[in-house]
């Protein structure tokens, strides 16, 4: 099974939230975020289709374009560890390329290991940790990589 990348519509709205629900228990967003981060803000939304919505990558892009902020990742469980975040960070960097950003950066929970690998392996570095990040207090890691 090999998902299909692509932008999504803004009629994906509720299967958006749908995976948030599934994917996040206190960080996941409300419909009103998620509509503005899908229809109005400078963002890139891309979606892995296979049947279904089956994961989601909200970037957001900076005034200055030339930095983006990777937002929120996820993968349903049922379809995780088949290289389908791989798949959304591998499009996505190439989009950002080519939109001209040269950096790009993202926050995640010190205690994610599985998030933290697959950053590492897409070439993302820590540069600082933030302490009571989430709203459970929990620790962050302040990652980037140049593009
Ligand atoms: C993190 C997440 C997006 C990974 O999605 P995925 O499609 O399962 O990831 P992939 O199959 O593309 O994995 C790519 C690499 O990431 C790492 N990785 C992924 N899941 C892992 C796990 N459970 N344990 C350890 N490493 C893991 C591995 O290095 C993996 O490569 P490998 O399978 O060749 O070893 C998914 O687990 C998820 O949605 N988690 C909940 C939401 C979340 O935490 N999002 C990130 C917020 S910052």
């Amino acid at each position: 099974m090999k998902p299909i990348i692509r932008v999504a519509k803004k009629e994906e709205l509720d299967a958006l939230l749908n995976l948030e629900e599934i994917c996040f228990k206190e960080e996941k967003f409300h419909r009103k975020q998620l509509n503005y981060l899908l229809l109005k803000a400078r963002s890139v939304v891309l979606v892995a289709e296979a049947g279904g919505i089956i994961g989601s990558i909200i970037v957001l892009l900076r005034e200055n374009i030339h930095n983006a902020r990777i937002y929120s990742l996820n993968v349903h469980p049922a379809y995780r560890r088949r290289g389908i975040a791989s798949l959304l960070m591998d499009k996505t960097m190439g989009l950002l390329k080519e939109k001209g950003v040269t950096k790009i950066t993202l926050e995640v929970g010190v205690n994610n290991k599985a998030a933290q690998n697959l950053y590492s392996s897409k070439g993302f570095i820590v540069d600082k940790k933030l302490y009571n990040y989430y709203k459970n207090m929990d620790d962050a890691l302040h990652l980037f990589r140049k593009l």
